[in-house]
């Protein structure tokens, strides 16, 4: 048997990008968006604000937001997504897509996660939305899951694949979908068995950590997010789906700051934040899984590729150099207060660290 070559001491990629990532507004905007241009060249910008980023005029509004919340130098570039409701119109997004100014629509079944009450209450509503999507080819991002109380929680992603994926996608053949934030086998499963109009984001979180995190020791609220971590089975899917190289999966955060008050309540925010750690991460996991040779194409190519997007100039290097996450990351509020972030993998040690 000969030795395993030795562990690379520096990765270098093609700059990465997050194809899904909550940037928030105001002092938290300020807070969190330079973590994320710090890691990535562009970032597919979720719009589940309050109140949502509904119309084009809205996304140019928070577009000019979230660079004047960059350092002054930063080439960093968002991409802008439009919330759909039951009142969408499709001439706004059409109009909003031939300007540049968005690049996908996002679409919440009403009441699904955060900020999503003004989601859409019958996919059956939006036709004439996803077939102006299919006719000028701006991709679709879903939220997939039921929400059907009667649904068990962890069931609810694998109940909305037959029940409205599988139709829509037959409904409207040429109509491209990212399923987000994919968390079981049976999501990996479909995205692999269906032609090349679906894909799926996978995040750091849900290829660390199972539903057992949520309850090691107690109640851990920075384990919550939605769709919520399934059976370590499904952890394991996920991380082969990734590690894969199949182009049809590839990097989206789902980075989601709440502040830590807002997480350890009674009635705790869903959503995981980890921007500042985020390639990091999938190096961790791409590495144990020994495919770091893997790692640019799922965070660099084919995101743009499925986008249809050039990729990205210039590169990134990851260096093997040891580093402590921190418990917490502090930022002023609006009112001068500090606030806290618990940032994912706070506490523990990271193998890589991201070179600037
Ligand atoms: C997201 C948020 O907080 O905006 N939360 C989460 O748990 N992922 C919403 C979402 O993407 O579901
Ligand atoms: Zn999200």
């Amino acid at each position: 048997m000969t030795d395993p070559s030795p562990a690379p001491a520096r990765l270098t990629l093609r700059r990465p990008d997050d194809w899904h990532v909550h940037l928030r507004d105001g002092d938290l905007l300020a807070a969190v968006a330079p973590a994320t241009a710090h890691q990535f060249a562009r970032a597919i910008v979720m719009p589940n604000l309050s109140p949502p980023i509904t119309t084009t005029a809205a996304a140019a509004a928070y577009r000019e937001r979230i660079v004047a919340a960059l350092p002054q130098d930063s080439r960093f570039t968002p991409l802008l997504t439009l919330y759909l409701t039951d009142h969408s119109d499709p001439a706004d997004i059409e109009q909003g897509h031939a300007d540049g100014v968005v690049t996908a629509c996002k679409l919440y079944p009403a009441h699904a996660t955060t900020n999503a009450a003004a989601g859409v209450s019958d996919l059956a509503l939006l036709d004439p939305v996803f077939a102006t999507l299919e006719r000028i080819g701006m991709p679709l991002l879903l939220h997939g899951e039921v929400t059907d109380r009667a649904v068990d929680i962890f069931d609810r992603e694998a109940v909305f694949l037959e029940r409205h994926l599988a139709p829509l996608l037959r409904r409207f053949p040429g109509l491209r979908v990212v399923l987000e934030h994919i968390t079981s086998a049976d999501a990996a499963d479909f995205v692999r068995s269906w032609g090349p109009n679906l894909a799926a984001t996978i995040t750091p979180h849900h290829l660390h950590i199972n539903r057992n995190a949520m309850f090691q020791g107690g109640l851990r609220p920075d384990f919550y997010c939605l769709p919520v971590a399934k059976r370590e089975r499904h952890r394991l899917a996920l991380r082969a789906a990734a590690v894969s190289g199949h182009p049809r999966f590839f990097l989206g955060t789902d980075s989601a700051p709440h502040r830590r008050h807002a997480k350890e309540a009674a009635c705790g925010c869903a959503g995981i934040y980890n921007a500042p750690y985020a390639l990091e991460s999938y190096a961790a996991v791409f590495e144990a899984e020994q495919a770091l040779e893997r790692l640019e194409a799922f965070a660099s190519e084919f995101g743009p590729q499925f986008y249809g997007l050039p990729l990205n100039d210039g590169t990134v290097t990851l260096e093997r150099r040891p580093q402590l996450v921190p418990l917490r990351l502090a930022h002023p509020s609006a009112s001068g207060a500090m606030e806290e972030l618990v940032p994912f993998h706070g506490g523990e040690q990271l193998a890589w660290r991201l070179m600037t």
